[in-house]
């Protein structure tokens, strides 16, 4: 990194990680970064770099870092108590806002990340469908359990529907209960329906999957498949709630699914994740509703978290107001059309794939459809992120998470930062 400073201090925290976490970080993203602080739509490290963030704590900060009206209303929570495992005030009103929100919402029940709203939303499906099978889409990313782990990112192409474990640890008997489709495929996913009607208990799917958004027809094929075949039908709005529109992904697409997970944004910035739905699917949470061998026991020391429930209103109230979602639309916009003019010029076979408040490009010259077309030029994409890491924009591996908080200049940043490493690459293409 030949423009990035690097202090003593922060060396001395890489080697202090090397030393006390495997792998030498949380598990998240290159470790060589330690991040100090961030403010609005900026982050800086240790050594005193500073990014144009277009990671944003991996989703949750869409209007920005430190926003003052979240930090105002948080620090007057802490001083009344952090967390007390029963019912508080703004945990219900959090609630009652996702009720109002979210079009399939009726019922929500708290957990603290996306993982844990997934594992329980499968198992709901579950609960209620007394059935076992769950499909998913390959490349779909549902969190970290024994089902999500399935063809999350499996290295190697199978048939359609087997999975493949992305991990070490999971019984093997989860293969079994698992079936996997291409993402996109109303055919194949129809046939598997079909062949296996009395199995499943329902079909989840992250609307947008990844930075792919969905064909026209495709959702509302899986939502009239599920329907006509008697399953369920799982939206994972970890990513997408309260960002493609205050409805989430279902008020975006016109879809409405059973259940959908909701994480990220709704704890602005704390740990807060939930699972919301239909009431008669939600009952299996209340043992007074469904009595005791349908009751899904769930219990969690932070679930409702007071803290996290009023930093995830006042983001919430924060995206409510007239203009927020056009600014993040505006700022989305203006960097995909200012890439795909760069791409051009510079004559680089990519293409931006996504929805204005979240994209990336991939290296391809082929339609991005499904997991299998989304992979492209890996080494390409590797070598753009690390040289945009070095021009001070911050980014996950494959995704730019756009805030209300991005400025123009930190717009026109990004596009000079851009047009500076697409035209490396192709210097090194031509080499
Ligand atoms: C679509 C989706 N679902 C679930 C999760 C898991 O959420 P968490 O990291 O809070 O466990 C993520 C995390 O990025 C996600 O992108």
């Amino acid at each position: 990194m030949p423009n990035r400073k690097s202090s003593d201090a922060e060396r001395g925290l890489v080697e202090t990680a090397r030393r006390v976490l495997p792998g030498g970080g949380f598990g998240n993203v290159p470790h060589e970064i330690v991040i100090a602080g961030g403010r609005g739509g900026r982050v800086w490290d240790v050594s005193g770099n500073e990014y144009v963030d277009y990671l944003l704590g991996s989703g949750p900060m869409l209007i920005g870092h430190a926003h003052p009206e979240v930090v105002a209303a948080v620090e007057e929570q802490l001083a009344k108590g952090t967390t007390f495992f029963a019912n508080n005030e703004h945990g219900i009103r959090l609630a009652a806002e996702i009720v109002d929100a979210v079009p399939c919402a009726e019922k929500v029940r708290f957990v603290s990340s996306g993982s844990e709203a997934d594992l329980y939303a499968m198992r709901a499906a579950r609960a209620y469908m007394k059935r076992d099978k769950i499909l998913k889409f390959e490349g779909g990313y549902h969190g970290m359990s024994d089902y999500g782990l399935m063809s999350l990112a499996p290295r190697q192409s199978t048939n359609f529907p087997r999975p493949i474990p992305d991990s070490a640890g999971i019984p093997r008997s989860i293969r079994d209960e698992v079936l996997v489709a291409p993402f996109n495929d109303l055919e194949t996913v129809a046939s598997l329906v079909r062949e296996h009607r009395q199995e499943l208990a329902a079909i989840i799917v992250e609307p947008m999957q990844r930075l792919i958004p969905p064909k026209p027809g495709f959702l509302e094929g899986l939502r009239k498949l599920t329907a006509d075949n008697g399953m369920l039908l799982i939206f994972d709005e970890v990513v997408t709630g309260f960002r493609l529109a205050y409805g989430g992904a279902q008020e975006y697409y016109g879809v409405v699914p059973d259940i959908c997970t909701l994480g990220k944004t709704i704890g602005g910035g704390f740990p807060l994740a939930a699972i919301a739905g239909r009431a008669d699917v939600m009952a299996h949470f209340d043992k007074g509703a469904v009595g005791e061998d349908a009751f899904m026991m769930q219990v969690g020391t932070l679930s409702g978290n007071p803290i996290a429930a009023v930093a995830g209103l006042k983001t919430l109230e924060i995206l409510k107001r007239a203009e927020s979602y056009d600014r993040i639309f505006a700022n989305g916009r203006a960097l995909i059309d200012g890439y795909e003019r760069i791409l051009q010029d510079a004559g680089v076979k990519a293409r931006v794939v996504g929805e204005p408040a979240l994209f990336d490009i991939v290296f391809t010259d082929r339609d991005v459809i499904d997991y299998r077309s989304a992979m492209g030029d890996q080494d390409a994409m590797k070598r753009c992120n690390g040289l945009l890491r070095e021009g001070g924009i911050l980014k996950g591996e494959s995704k730019y998470y756009v805030s209300l908080a991005h400025t123009d200049e930190d717009i026109r940043f990004t596009l000079d930062a851009f047009a500076s490493a697409i035209a490396e690459i192709a210097r090194m293409r031509a080499a």
